[in-house]
Order: structure tokens, then C-alpha cells, then sequence
């Protein structure tokens, strides 16, 4: 079937390019990022042993990023050093039993394209899109064009967290995703066109993963403003894949080439959210986290129930195959990452008892990595790095999730698990049902 994922369910764990590999001289991030990434997890030269670590958790599948500036650290120049390098690490993917889903774009682009409001980053994409699709497709068939054009857009315009570092500025912002769905779409042709040309016994599923949070009324919204602009952030860039239209703050863009671009929806799931002010401008990191019961190392409350809500949400607004490509917890003590584990397990089979089509959990992340505007504070792996030896320790959860596995695999379906996080549950409950109430 074109697009489609396949028969068997996709368990696997991920890792980003830059924020995993370490010494990315190219990117837009690296003079950008404070702390510096330097060699981070150093998974550049340790893939090998770190694909056994993926391997010996029972999954069937990874997720990684190829560094774009890697590859092509000069416009239209190929590093044939990076070619080599990813090539390795497809085969090692494979010979492991592990299918490779490969991210073009987890935010870090060259520096020589300065940015999604640079017309020429779009073309350029595109360009790569082919050639990734050209030199790969015969080894790989699943692609999440861009990670998180929502957070993308937002970081590096409103929240000043990601580069150019901008401060408040919407306008930007909704110039950002637009390009970034105008490139998504060029992307998925770009690839589908290699596919039938090269490789064309062959069909890949291309995907773009976009962050959703599981945004509950309540708190101080007068007018409602925090609660539409919230919808937007999840449904803004998906809708228009739907429909052709990006509905921006002020006014509508007609987009046709984005109509249907898309094989499987990609949802990097992290947290609940009240749609206030307050948890808007936390969210836009304008505000700090303040500590509570129920939230990460990085202060973002964890809300299971949510997940099955956005899951719910997502099938009843496009029908499309969905994969969870992110979904963890910055949890550097492993106090709480096997409960979330299981909860969020349980919270994505009541999605699919109830007819969402999710076909794959990627646990976030295989290894702790850089975060980005976090620099080393979020952990996130099942596995600690010290990121002065590049030493690995499996993490307890790590356990929990290859019981987990095995479980599912021998029953051919998904575990349950019965109590969960109380911190948003409720809430998430009520909209639970108010949603069945409209669908
Ligand atoms: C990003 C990842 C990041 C994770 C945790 C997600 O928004 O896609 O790159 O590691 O958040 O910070």
C-alpha cells in the first residue's frame, strides 16, 4: 500500500542527530547553544554498542536523525566522510533487527541556510529530501520530514530559545511554520518522486512529527485567546495537511501543495498543560516552571491521560496512522520513568481500543542527550551518560520497558496498565468524555 507503515507494530527508542552525536561544527546550533553541545552523548562514534543497547530492549524499530550539516556542510557539497557514517549506521540498524525511521530535520539546520525565513531553505530541503531518498531507499522506507515545526516556529520567534533567538515576534513565527509546511511538502513529493524513479519497488511512508500537548480549560484565559492559540500550536500546521489552509493569528494562507502531504501523523507527546496564561508562557519558556507534584526534572507536568486525549483527537480529525515518535520524561533519579512507562502505554492502547490507528511507540530517548535551550539539565535516557567519559548506565527503566516489549510482542498486542499520574487526570477525563459528547 503507498505510505503505508506495515503489518507489525513498531516498538522502538530514538535518538536526534545533534542532539546525540556530538561534534556538529556545521549547524546553525553550534555557536547558538549554551552550553556548547560539544561531544554530548558522542553516539557519532558509539553507535555500534548503543544500537546493541536499542537491540537488547526486545524493540523492532529506531528512530535517528542524518545531521543534515553533516552531510552537506557547504551548499551542494556532500561530505563523503557523513555518507559513509550514516550508511554504517543503516546497516548496523538492520542487521540488528531494528527498522530505521529517519528524522531529515530535528531543528538544527546548516548554518549556511540562516533559517526557515530564508526562501532558498526550503529549496534546499527539498534537494536533500531526493538525495537522502535516492542514496538511502533502498535500506530505509519511513521518514519524519521536519521534528516539531510547531515548537520550531515558536522557540526561535516567540520564546527566544532556539536561533536567531527572537523574542515575541508572531509575525516570524507564523512565516516560520508556513515555510516549514511548504518544505514538509516538498519534502514528501521530493521523496515519493525518488522512490518511484530509483527504487520503485519500493514505497516509503513519509511523516512529519509534530509536539502535542494535552492542553486543559481552566486558569486565567479571558477571552479565551490562551485556548485558540493553543489549538493552533496543535492542529494548526496538521490541519492545513488536511485541508490546503494555515490559519495563522490574523489571516489564513491558501497552501495547496500541503493538501494530503502526508502518509502518518508523528506525535512527540510530552505533557498536559492548563491553557492559561500561566501555562501558555511557561510553555513559550517566558515564565519559569514552578516545582509540583507530578511534573520532570525540567518542571513539565505529566499527564498520561493526556496522551490517549491528543491520540483521540488526532484519529478524529484525520483518520491517518499515527506513530507516538517521542514520548519520555527527564527523570535523571529513574524516580518516576517506569510509571510513566507503563501509564502512557496504557493510556496509547485505550486510544487504539477506542479506533485510534497508532502503529508504533518510540520511547524518548535511548540515551540522555543535549536539550537544546537545557543544555545537559533534562535526562531523558533509559540509559545515563556521563558525558565526560561518554560511560553508559542502563537506567531501571530501561527494564520496565523491555518487559513491556516483551510482553506486547508475545501477545501480538499492547499492554495495559490500570492507575496513573492523579495531577491532571481528572480534568483530562472530563474534556475525554466532552469529546466523545462532540465526535
Ligand atoms: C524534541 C526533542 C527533545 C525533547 C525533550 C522534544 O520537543 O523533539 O528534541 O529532546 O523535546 O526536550
Amino acid at each position: 500500500v503507498k505510505g503505508s507503515i506495515g503489518s507489525s507494530f513498531l516498538w522502538g527508542t530514538g535518538v536526534g542527530a545533534y542532539q546525540h552525536e556530538g561534534d556538529n561544527p556545521e549547524s546553525d546550533w553550534t555557536d547558538f547553544g549554551r552550553p556548547p553541545a560539544g561531544n554530548s552523548a558522542g553516539f557519532l562514534h558509539r553507535f555500534e554498542e548503543d544500537l546493541d543497547r536499542a537491540a537488547s530492549l526486545g524493540t523492532n524499530a529506531f528512530r535517528f536523525g542524518m545531521e543534515w550539516s553533516r552531510i552537506e556542510p557547504r551548499p551542494g557539497e556532500r561530505s563523503g566522510e557523513a555518507v559513509r557514517h550514516y550508511d554504517r549506521l543503516v546497516n548496523a540498524c538492520l542487521s540488528r533487527g531494528l527498522r530505521p525511521l529517519v528524522t531529515l530535520v530535528q531543528f538544527s539546520l546548516p548554518r549556511w541556510c540562516g533559517g526557515w525565513l530564508r526562501p532558498e531553505t526550503e529549496r534546499a530541503l527539498a534537494r536533500h529530501a531526493a538525495w537522502v531518498a535516492e542514496h538511502f531507499g533502498d535500506r530505509v522506507d519511513l521518514f519524519v520530514t521536519l521534528n516539531e515545526p510547531n515548537v520550531a516556529a515558536s522557540a526561535a520567534h516567540v520564546g527566544g530559545l532556539f536561533p536567531p533567538g527572537h523574542h515575541l515576534r508572531f509575525s516570524d513565527g507564523d512565516r516560520a511554520l508556513l515555510a516549514q509546511l511548504r518544505a514538509h511538502a516538498a519534502c514528501h513529493r521530493a521523496i515519493h518522486d525518488t522512490f518511484a524513479r530509483v527504487h520503485p519497488s519500493r514505497s516509503p511512508a513519509v511523516g512529519v512529527s509534530m509536539q502535542l500537548v494535552a492542553w486543559h480549560a481552566g486558569g486565567w484565559d479571558p477571552g479565551g485567546g490562551v485556548r485558540s492559540m493553543s489549538e493552533r500550536f496543535n492542529w494548526g500546521f496538521l490541519d492545513a495537511l488536511a485541508d490546503g489552509r494555515l490559519r495563522g493569528a490574523r489571516r489564513t494562507v491558501h497552501v495547496p501543495e500541503a493538501l494530503g502531504s502526508v502518509d502518518f501523523l508523528g506525535i512527540n507527546y510530552f505533557m498536559g498543560r492548563k491553557a492559561s496564561w500561566r501555562g501558555a508562557l511557561e510553555f513559550a519558556g517566558l515564565l519559569g516552571a514552578h516545582p509540583a507534584p507530578c511534573r520532570s526534572d525540567l518542571g513539565w507536568p505529566i499527564d498520561p491521560a493526556g496522551l490517549e486525549l491528543v491520540l483521540g483527537e488526532a484519529h478524529r480529525r484525520y483518520g491517518l496512522p499515527l506513530l507516538i515518535t517521542e514520548n519520555g520524561v527527564a527523570d535523571a533519579n529513574d524516580a518516576f520513568r517506569a510509571r510513566f512507562l507503563e501509564d502512557h502505554v496504557a493510556a496509547m492502547q485505550r486510544a487504539r481500543d477506542r479506533g485510534a490507528r497508532v502503529e508504533g511507540y518510540f520511547h524518548w530517548s535511548l540515551l540522555d542527550g543535549f536539550e537544546w535551550h537545557e543544555g545537559y539539565r533534562g535526562r531523558f535516557g533509559l540509559y545515563d551518560v556521563d558525558f565526560v567519559t561518554q560511560e553508559r548506565t542502563e537506567r531501571p527503566s530501561a527494564d520496565t520497558y523491555r518487559r513491556l516489549v516483551a510482553r506486547a510482542r508475545s501477545v501480538g498486542e499492547t499492554p495495559r496498565a490500570d492507575n496513573e499520574c492523579q495531577s491532571l487526570a481528572n480534568a483530562t477525563r472530563g474534556e475525554v468524555n466532552d469529546t466523545h459528547r462532540t465526535a
